[in-house]
């Protein structure tokens, strides 16, 4: 059975290009919104018996979500037979727990969304901090993907002689596995968030790598407040100006601003956001997961 791709707006491209890779074929249609906001989905090609993904780059996920939903009711309606997701960045996973009393824990409800519209997920380094696995609040089988070779690959085609450095605790998965690709040296950072905007980072133990060019490496630049910090320690300490690479580049309010405040040269970030930085593809490391968790043959 051949798989069947339905792109939200905006990621057309990305989805001709897994459709190429993986022979998959992508569904016409017409995805728009309405003066008043709301969603028009009108599909164009059948999908009656077929397996069909829908590929959806979520960052800034409010206004895509309702379209994700819709796109996965009609196909359902059509007579998609099986559904899956490929989501490249997996929003709300930072919320995993109730910090707070009476917060909402969106992380869950989030998950049970997906879980209850598809049949499957692919994505990439979604942010496993207290959740050991999407498991825990997916209910479906997903296919978790690292960016963390082709950050490595571009680490050692850019940058010469590195020290891979994490900004946190958390971010000590995907420094180890970057820098473990090359046998690169690997620092971390401890970092005390105040507030969304707000973080401290101190460093420790940096006298070794001293003349090596940093490269901070993270799962997701948001506000740009952790990878500014993080650097601000490292030139403190006196090396050399920091190199940024991260899995997730949203860039949301000035972030670009505060990164060259702090003195970054250079950042690069995976394709899961549409931006600019993006120069890491990972179309590569998604069409194979992907025809094999839907089931689909490379036609
Ligand atoms: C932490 O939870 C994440 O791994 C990132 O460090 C964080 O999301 C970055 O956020 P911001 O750019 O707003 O500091």
């Amino acid at each position: 059975m051949t798989l069947k791709l339905f792109a939200l707006p905006g990621d057309e491209r990305f989805a001709c290009r897994l459709a190429e890779e993986t022979g998959a074929e992508l569904l016409a249609a017409d995805v728009r919104r309405f003066p008043d906001g709301e969603s028009y989905l009108r599909l164009d090609d059948p999908v009656d018996g077929d397996s069909v993904a829908v590929v959806a780059r979520l960052a800034r996920p409010d206004p895509k979500i309702p379209q994700l939903l819709f796109a996965a009711a009609l196909l359902r309606e059509q007579g998609a037979s099986c559904l899956g997701l490929v989501a490249p960045y997996l929003p709300y996973m930072r919320q995993d727990d109730r910090f707070k009393p009476g917060e909402a824990v969106t992380s869950a409800t989030f998950a049970g969304w997906v879980s209850s519209h598809f049949d499957w997920l692919v994505t990439v380094d979604p942010h496993l901090h207290r959740y050991p696995s999407l498991d825990a609040i997916y209910s479906i089988p997903s296919c978790v993907l690292t960016a963390a070779p082709q950050i490595a690959e571009w680490i050692d085609r850019h940058v010469e002689s590195p020290v891979v450095v994490g900004p946190d605790s958390e971010s000590e998965q995907w420094v180890r596995a970057v820098a473990d690709v090359n046998g690169l040296p690997w620092r971390v950072l401890e970092k005390t968030r105040y507030g969304d905007r707000e973080v401290r980072v101190t460093g420790y133990d940096l006298g070794a790598v001293r003349d090596r060019r940093p490269v901070i490496v993270d799962d997701i630049c948001s506000s740009g407040a952790t990878l500014a910090e993080a650097a601000r320690v490292l030139k403190e300490a006196g090396l050399k100006p920091s190199r940024c690479a991260v899995v997730h580049g949203l860039f949301n309010d000035d972030a670009r601003r505060k990164l060259r405040d702090a003195g970054i040269e250079v950042i690069a970030c995976s394709d899961s956001v549409d931006v600019d930085e993006a120069v890491i593809e990972l179309i590569p490391t998604l069409a194979p997961e992907v025809v094999q968790i839907s089931g689909g043959d490379r036609s």
